[in-house]
């Protein structure tokens, strides 16, 4: 006989609250606040001097094309524009770009290829373990917890000092499982700005390769450090070294194309028939996420890298973005010692040593706005806004 319950069945005003993304708090605070010379060194995105994130000419141009050509709107499949993954290899895989073992797919922006990744690797293996550092981007633990994956911390930097704590990361490296994936910044550290010098990556390759660990590297930021092939140097030279190796990928930024969703996720495994295999799984996967890609970003990069005419301007476009972080970076650099360790990092972000009550009191007191963590964005300073800056930090580093 079936027992009656008196528990009522769960709707969805019985949802628990969320904690939403504490950035994305910090910027509706910044956004309220009336003062008009506010600094807003949250955001994530690249600004130039006059504090603006322009479209890039060589995408407007690109744009206009695609509106003038394009013929049809019918779906292009899990896959999405085939042609922009094939032009995205030789930027970031280099020497690597003709090997038939790797495969890559076009995805929504570096988050939808993360995403991807780790589907991946739970379908693989649901009892998969992955080595975080920290700290990291902030949206790298609820990517891997949302595929039901276990995790596990590396430590990675020092904030105090300004420095990695490489021993500590590879002892940690070393003691992991063989099969256990290690996710790496490919370039431009985001939270730290502390990229792995050539030989720390020649070090970081050899335990990931000897211990047998699964490289997940993820490169947001190709081109914002020192160069589009020096900040690849670590891709490469992962895949020099294992045969399996996963990389998520993002146009976004180096096309400044934010919110259209640009990415790429590439797999390499030990055959080219083990990475068709792969890659079946990976259309699967897509295919029951987001079916397919959007196409207007990538549709627009696949015109840039495919014409040479406007490759090089690109080029030139993401050169001068280069230029202003390294040059903003070099004027907080030199305005105190303390502050030296940013002129030594790449990228758009940097982590002050400032204590949370200490950030809390540049907001209220000067009206800039920073993570809690301390991690602000270079370019997210006007040019005027610089020294302001950096007088107001060096007012709360002695505080
Ligand atoms: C380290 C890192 N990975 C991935 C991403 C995702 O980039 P996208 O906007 O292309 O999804 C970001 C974006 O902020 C990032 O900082």
């Amino acid at each position: 006989m079936l027992t009656e319950t008196k528990a009522r069945p769960k709707g969805l005003a019985d949802l628990p609250p969320v904690h939403s993304d504490s950035l994305l708090a910090l910027i509706a605070l910044c956004n309220a606040d009336p003062r008009p010379d506010k600094i807003d060194v949250g955001v994530g995105v690249f600004r130039d001097g006059a504090g603006n994130t322009p479209i890039l000419k060589v995408m407007k141009e690109a744009e206009q094309r695609l509106l003038d050509t394009q013929t049809t709107k019918a779906y292009l499949g899990s896959a999405g524009d085939k042609r922009f993954a094939e032009l995205i290899r030789p930027i970031l895989l280099g020497h690597h770009a003709s090997d038939d073992r790797i495969l890559g797919v076009q995805t929504p922006g570096g988050c939808g290829a993360l995403r991807l990744g780790f589907e991946l690797l739970a379908t693989m293996n649901s009892d998969t373990r992955v080595l975080v550092g920290t700290p990291t981007w902030p949206n790298h633990p609820p990517i891997i917890e949302a595929v039901r994956l276990g995790m596990d911390e590396y430590p990675y930097y020092e904030r105090g000092q300004g420095v990695i704590r490489f021993d500590d990361m590879i002892a940690a490296l070393n003691g992991a499982r063989p099969g256990d994936v290690a996710l790496l910044h490919g370039c431009c550290h985001n939270p730290t700005g502390a990229d792995l010098d050539e030989d720390q990556w020649r070090e970081v390759v050899r335990v990931v390769s000897e211990r047998g660990l699964i490289p997940l590297i993820d490169i947001a930021y190709q081109g914002f450090g020192r160069g589009l092939d020096e900040d690849a140097f670590g891709v490469r030279l992962m895949l020099d070294a294992c045969d399996e190796v996963i990389i998520a990928q993002s146009c976004d930024k180096n096309f400044s194309c934010y919110r259209d969703r640009v990415g790429s996720l590439f797999i390499k495994t030990g055959s080219p028939e083990a990475t068709a295999t792969a890659m079946a799984h990976v259309f699967q996967r897509a295919r029951e996420m987001w079916s397919m890609p959007p196409d207007h970003g990538a549709a627009c990069a696949h015109i840039i890298l495919e014409d040479p005419e406007l490759h090089s301007r690109w080029l030139v476009e993401l050169e001068a973005m280069r230029d202003r972080i390294n040059s903003v970076r070099q004027r907080i650099a030199s305005a105190d010692p303390r502050l030296a360790f940013i002129g030594k990092q790449f990228g758009m972000f940097s982590m002050l040593p400032l204590s949370k009550e200490q950030v809390l009191k540049l907001r209220e007191d000067n009206a800039i706005y920073m993570a809690d963590s301390g991690r602000f964005n270079v370019v997210g300073l006007g040019d005027d806004q610089i020294d302001r800056f950096t007088a107001a930090v060096i007012g709360a580093l002695e505080s």
